[in-house]
């Protein structure tokens, strides 16, 4: 009998469930016993032994469910202080619980966690969930191509309106800390401008874009800027320093001070639109329904061979694996070099540089 504990951390995406379905299909599928359990609202569930015995029913109709059926929960510490009584609470509950192994689905925080339990000696296998794609070592994560089509979706509605206003409209679009999904769905839907983490713009030259457009007869502009963008000033400062700048301008992200800037210099009818968690609700694609399901028999496989301190990955459209420690903590950020980065720029997107 194999034990197998199963918990969803940090905020959720389309293709947790189906994650989740693959893992539990495949388990009953190649073990010849094996018991799920479901912990509740993440790592706050393994911390206070939230936990329940699932039954293979739990697993079916689940496939194009959004969300997550074991709820989530922002990890209600950070790495750095996280106190020896958490850990300690952690094991506790899995000792308590006689688990075999423990699988965190996650992004890089909850991947930060996994390895910390990992290197506290439990067998934890991690899965790559995200819509922001910004998990080292994995092609893609689960959550992120539908994130993708929905941006999109966002963004050509956009246009429609834009052009009929002759406006600029300004889509934020979630990612903290990259510009992956915005770039994306940027190239997707034809934005004009796309501003990103990586390339933090200047606000000159992304308003004499615009006018450029503007004189070339182009009387709207789509503008697609990424939740954690900022200006070349603020690209200056250490990450506290801008945080407090933008609590004295009583903002927290660049999207409406943009809006602003845009309308002041050009006289442009000029608009946001903040999906926000919009992106995040709702059923996954059928390209992440595929991955979901791939990585998730990939980790009962994992299970079965007693392979832990991994997580699993999509390498070169391969299913692979990634030793926690070699992944966890590191942020994957769009180099200068990216294909798609290089694409945009090829057929003339501006990143506002
Ligand atoms: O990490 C995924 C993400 O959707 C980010 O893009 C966004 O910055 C953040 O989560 C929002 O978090 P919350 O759900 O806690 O508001």
């Amino acid at each position: 009998m194999k034990k197998i504990g199963i918990l969803t951390s940090g905020g959720d995406c389309p293709g947790l469930n189906a994650t989740i379905r693959g893992v539990a299909k495949s388990c009953y599928e190649i073990m010849d016993n094996a018991e799920i359990i479901g912990i509740q609202n993440g790592y706050y569930g393994l911390i206070n032994n939230i936990a329940r015995e699932m039954k293979p029913s739990d697993f079916s109709g689940i496939l194009t469910l959004g969300g997550t059926i074991l709820g989530s929960k922002r990890q209600p510490f950070k790495m750095l202080s996280m106190d020896e009584e958490k850990i300690k609470a952690m094991k506790d509950t899995y000792k308590k619980l006689k688990l075999d192994c423990l699988l965190t689905l996650g992004g890089c925080g909850t991947h930060k966690t996994a390895n910390l339990l990992s290197t506290e000696g439990l067998n934890v296998i991690g899965l790559p969930k995200t819509i922001d794609n910004d998990i080292f070592g994995t092609d893609y994560t689960f959550g992120y191509y539908t994130a993708i089509d929905i941006a999109t979706e966002c963004i050509d509605r956009l246009h429609t309106t834009a052009t009929s206003h002759s406006r600029v409209m300004v889509c934020e679009i979630m990612g903290n800390k990259v510009g992956w999904l915005t770039l994306s769905a940027g190239i997707a839907g034809g934005a004009d401008i796309i501003l990103i983490p990586e390339i933090p713009y200047d606000i000159d030259k992304l308003i004499s874009a615009v006018t450029k457009r503007a004189e070339n007869g182009k009387s709207f502009s789509i503008i697609a800027v990424a939740e954690g963008a900022y200006d070349v000033n603020e690209a200056k400062m250490k990450k506290k320093e801008r945080a407090k700048k933008r609590e004295e301008e009583h903002i927290i992200t660049a999207t409406n001070r943009i809006v602003a800037q845009i309308q002041n210099a050009t006289g442009m009818d000029t608009r946001a639109c903040v999906p926000g968690h919009i992106l995040r609700g709702g059923s996954p694609n059928a390209f992440d329904r595929i991955l979901a399901t791939k990585l998730g028999a990939k980790a009962a496989e994992l299970i079965k061979e007693e392979n832990f301190g991994k997580t699993v990955a999509l390498v070169n459209n391969k299913i692979t694996t990634n030793k926690l420690s070699d992944i966890a903590g590191i942020t994957k950020f769009i180099e200068e070099d990216n294909q798609l980065l290089l694409t945009a720029k090829d057929i003339g997107i501006h990143f506002g540089v």
